[in-house]
């Protein structure tokens, strides 16, 4: 099935995403917020006073969902839903914060990575009911797989998310996006499994950095960067002792910041482009990343340019796309963002746009639709003239044969202003 079929097919409610700032009080919400413990918080139809507003800010909230009738028929897909994300987000922070008790019984962190492998030792880690947490962590990765390969659709991997979990929201997206590219590549099941267990790890290795480090708004000075520096390694000796059935999460662990061009850290590995037989046999121990090594990369710069952080915004997904393909070559391999950029919209569906070039310069609207064969060219909505007034007639615009246009992901905070949207209702 297309996914404009999927679009049409499901006409139900009304939404596009708005950040929480702007958002007049008395809007109603298009799409349920679930709360950290995976309850919902607000439910989709809810009015958004005042009230609801603030708690949302307070909570870290920087977008939601609202239906005013401007867009009636588009509908968000979810990747993965919401429940299923706020689960496995949930079992990663209980992962992680039983490994951190482990360290903090043996004094970890506070000397070398050498200390810190002897403090180890070389047996399994004593997590309480190690066995349990790792048999729930393969349940979510057998989950988390299933969906993606049941799913024929492509969306955004917006979700409405606090940035007070980024750490465990972020390991969830970085298995998500990985799995993505590993079924575009048509890795076995077996080899998914190792790839999305370590993605979900991938940063196990921070538990001992302290938070303030972590999120810290400014440059990190010499001290704190060779810090930073040390959390590969420190997530693959931690992981290989814990009950995993093969080596390989670890690897994706320890690799995730090395660069194709040698130039990333901790041991300066080079890329290992091409792709071919790789998906489905390579050998640990060279001086190459591994395949789910260099794709546990590409997702984790993808996750983490998309989340806010306490010391920038995220960036658009059109921007995103943008830096990636930037990246490609030295940072990041070459194959692995082109076939990223053919599973991950530029402009995803209920996003506010601006045409920048052609006949509708400076028009903004609503991306409505997707072609799966050109998902840098959507159908939009144009709702916004270039003066900035409401239109009395929106345009239906296939950017796919609008000669010369060009177009860009509005910020959330540049959404056209709740005043435009009222001319246009009573219009
Ligand atoms: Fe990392
Ligand atoms: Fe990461």
């Amino acid at each position: 099935m297309s996914l404009t079929a999927n679009v049409h097919q499901s006409i139900e409610v009304a939404m596009y995403q708005q950040s929480v700032e702007r958002v007049t009080p008395g809007a109603v919400l298009g799409r349920t917020i679930i709360g950290p413990d995976g309850t919902p918080l607000l439910r989709a139809g809810a009015v958004l006073s005042a009230a609801y507003l603030r708690s949302l800010r307070s909570r870290g909230y920087k977008t939601v969902y609202v239906r005013d009738g401007l867009a009636d028929d588009v509908v968000p897909d979810d990747l993965v839903s919401q429940r299923v994300r706020t689960t496995i987000s949930d079992h990663i922070s209980g992962a992680f914060a039983q490994v951190a008790l482990v360290a903090c019984e043996r004094g970890i962190g506070q000397g070398t990575m050498d200390d810190a492998e002897r403090q180890l030792g070389q047996e399994t880690l004593p997590v309480d009911d190690g066995d349990a947490l790792m048999a729930q962590l393969y349940a979510d990765v057998e989950q988390l797989i299933t969906e993606l390969l049941e799913s024929d659709t492509v969306a955004g991997l917006e979700s409405l998310r606090s940035h007070n979990e980024y750490t465990f929201q972020h390991s969830v997206d970085v298995a998500i996006i990985g799995v993505l590219l590993g079924k575009q590549l048509r890795m076995p099941r077996t080899r998914l499994r190792d790839l999305a267990l370590g993605c979900l790890l991938h940063d196990l290795g921070k538990v001992y950095i302290d938070q303030a480090i972590l999120d810290k708004p400014g440059a990190l000075d010499e001290a704190e960067f060779e810090l930073i520096q040390q959390h590969p390694r420190m997530g693959f000796e931690l992981i290989r002792r814990l009950p995993v059935a093969s080596m390989l999460p670890a690897h994706v662990a320890y690799q995730h910041h090395e660069r194709q061009n040698g130039r990333g850290y901790p041991r300066g590995l080079i890329g290992g482009s091409p792709v071919g037989a790789r998906v489905v046999d390579e050998q640990i121990g060279s001086r190459q990343m591994l395949l789910i090594a260099e794709i546990g990369a590409v997702a984790d710069v993808y996750s983490a340019l998309a989340a806010d952080r306490p010391y920038r915004s995220a960036l658009t997904p059109d921007a995103i796309i943008t830096t990636m393909s930037e990246m490609a070559g030295p940072h990041l391999n070459r194959d692995l963002v082109r076939t990223l950029r053919q599973l991950v919209p530029a402009f995803p569906v209920g996003r506010w746009i601006e045409v920048t070039g052609g006949e509708f310069r400076g028009c903004r609207g609503i991306v409505t639709d997707l072609h799966l064969a050109d998902l840098e060219h959507p159908q939009v909505r144009l709702h916004i003239g270039a003066d900035g007034e409401a239109l009395r007639d929106p345009v239906e615009l296939d950017t796919r044969r609008a000669h010369d246009l060009t177009l860009r992901c509005l910020q959330a905070h540049e959404s056209p202003t709740d005043e435009q949207m009222v001319v246009l209702e009573i219009a």
